[in-house]
C-alpha cells in the first residue's frame, strides 16, 4: 500500500466512524445531556425503567401520548407547574379534566400498577421532567415525600 492510499483509507475510516457517531452516539448523548447534571445518570436510568413499566401504556415511550386520550408529557405545559400533583397522581390516581397544551384530556389516570415507593416515584419524575426535550430540572426525594404528605387523598 502506498502512503496515499494508506492515507486515503485512514480518511475514510475515520468519516465512517464519524457518520456512524452521528447517528448512534448522539442519541445516547442527548438522552443522557437532557438530565440535568445533578440528576445521577443510575437514578435517571431507574426512572426510565419504572417508566416503561408503568408508564408507556398510555403516554407511549416517546412522551407523546395517545391522541384524545392520554395527554402527551413531551412538551407538556403543564408539566412544571403542577409537580405536585402530578407525584399524588402517581400515587393514588387522578380524576381531573385537565388541559395539556390547549386540549382537554377525561380520562382517569390509575395508580401507578407496582404501588411505587417514594424513591421510585422520585426517580420516575426525574426521568419525566428532564426527557424528550422537558427541562424542568431535578427533583428531591425531600420533595416528593412532603408533596406525597401534601395529596388530598
Ligand atoms: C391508563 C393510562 C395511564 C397510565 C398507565 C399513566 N397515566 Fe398519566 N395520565 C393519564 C391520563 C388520562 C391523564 C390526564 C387525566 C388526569 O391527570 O387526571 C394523565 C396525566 C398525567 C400527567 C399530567 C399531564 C401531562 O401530560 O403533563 C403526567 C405528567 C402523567 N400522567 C405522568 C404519568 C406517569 C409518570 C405514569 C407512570 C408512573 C403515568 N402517568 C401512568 C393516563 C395514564
Amino acid at each position: 500500500m502506498n502512503t496515499h492510499k494508506i492515507i486515503k483509507n485512514t480518511f475514510m475510516y475515520l468519516s465512517l466512524f464519524a457518520l456512524s457517531c452521528l447517528v448512534s452516539c448522539g442519541d445516547k448523548k442527548a438522552e443522557v445531556n437532557n438530565t440535568s447534571e445533578e440528576i445521577a445518570t443510575t437514578e435517571f436510568l431507574k426512572g426510565k425503567k419504572l417508566y416503561e413499566q408503568n408508564c408507556v401504556q398510555c403516554h407511549r415511550n416517546d412522551g407523546k401520548g395517545m391522541g384524545a386520550l392520554y395527554p402527551p408529557i413531551a412538551g407538556s405545559d403543564y408539566l412544571a407547574s403542577n409537580v405536585d400533583k402530578i407525584i399524588c397522581s402517581i400515587k393514588y390516581g387522578s380524576n381531573e379534566e385537565i388541559v395539556v397544551n390547549g386540549k382537554t384530556y377525561k380520562m382517569p389516570m390509575p395508580p401507578s400498577m407496582n404501588n411505587l415507593n417514594d424513591v421510585e416515584i422520585s426517580d420516575v419524575m426525574n426521568y419525566i421532567l428532564n426527557s424528550w426535550g422537558n427541562k424542568v430540572g431535578p427533583i428531591k426525594l425531600e420533595e416528593v415525600k412532603t408533596a406525597l404528605s401534601n395529596c388530598n387523598n
